[in-house]
């Protein structure tokens, strides 16, 4: 089973990019779906699913990131291994094609979580391929942010998690940041607030990054599952948190029975989940 999220904001997208949306959702799941189905690891298909996210200049993420208040672009994403509980992950890199692939390489190297130039550095000692995401919708956007009225209801962190035939579970997450931050500011994205697995439960959050690190979402989730919690309580328990603090985050969370959970605070989320018997789209 693969479930995916395109973010989690204060509007629920419509017309033309609520179909572009929807057609790039059923992309990603119509992709990694049989592949996982034929036998491809939790760990490959959250990579290539969230690369595909981040390709895709619809997201806040890889190619569609959003700019910082200095002018400048800084990515972030992270990959944990449930079954060999291993997390890694990259912060704040500007011009590298997939950050998620960087996330994917540091998962077997020493030093799990490198940031900005020496993750850079690590990425080109490898090789992996650059791009700079300071596209002309970026800098447009990044103008109109100035307003500060502009800024609200922009997330759109992406992020997977799978179980594979072999019952392991991985999630990968992705973003761009929140746009118009404090320049350098690190998200929840690249930890283990953000996004983490264990060999019973995985989950990608999104939203307002401070406040899921605040109630360090994804790894609390996940240790209360792995404690005997049923995923469906767990879930409830912490939206009704972040309900009552008023906090602005969804996420996404997938247990080992192939059981999952969608919830947020906000008024959205885009999601979408791909299995043998149905492929799902949010609504
Ligand atoms: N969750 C993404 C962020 O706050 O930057």
């Amino acid at each position: 089973m693969l479930i995916i999220h395109g973010g989690a904001g204060s509007k629920n997208p419509t017309g033309q990019r609520r179909i572009e949306i929807e057609n790039s959702l059923e992309r990603v799941i119509g992709k990694v779906t049989p592949k996982l189905l034929k036998g491809m690891s939790a760990v490959d298909a959250v990579v290539l699913a969230v690369q595909m996210l981040e390709d895709d200049p619809l997201y806040n993420a890889g190619l569609g990131s959003k700019i910082q208040s200095d002018g400048k672009i800084r990515m972030s994403a992270a990959l944990m291994d449930g079954y060999r509980q291993k997390f890694s992950g990259c912060i704040n890199v500007q011009n590298l094609k997939n950050p998620i692939v960087l996330a994917k390489e540091l998962n077997s190297f020493k030093y799990r979580v490198l940031a900005e130039g020496g993750a850079e550095d690590y990425a080109a000692s490898l090789g992996l391929p650059k791009r700079s995401p300071m596209t002309r919708a970026a800098k447009k956007l990044f103008i109109k942010q100035k307003k500060k009225f502009a800024r609200k209801g922009k997330f759109g962190t992406v992020g997977a998690v799978a179980l594979d035939k072999e019952g392991r579970i991985a999630a990968a997450t992705s973003t761009g940041g929140r746009g118009f931050e404090y320049p350098h500011r690190v998200s929840d994205s690249p930890t283990v607030a953000g996004n983490f697995a264990n060999r019973e439960c995985g989950v990608s959050a999104t939203g307002y990054g401070e406040q899921i690190v605040d109630a360090a979402v994804a790894a609390s989730i996940c240790s209360l599952v792995k404690n005997g919690v049923d995923l469906k309580t767990v879930s409830q328990k912490i939206l009704r948190e972040a309900v009552k603090n008023r906090a602005q985050f969804g996420f996404i969370a997938l247990n080992r029975k192939g059981d999952y959970e969608v919830r947020t605070s906000t008024a959205h989320m885009i999601w979408a989940v791909g299995c043998k018997d149905h492929h799902t789209i949010s609504p």
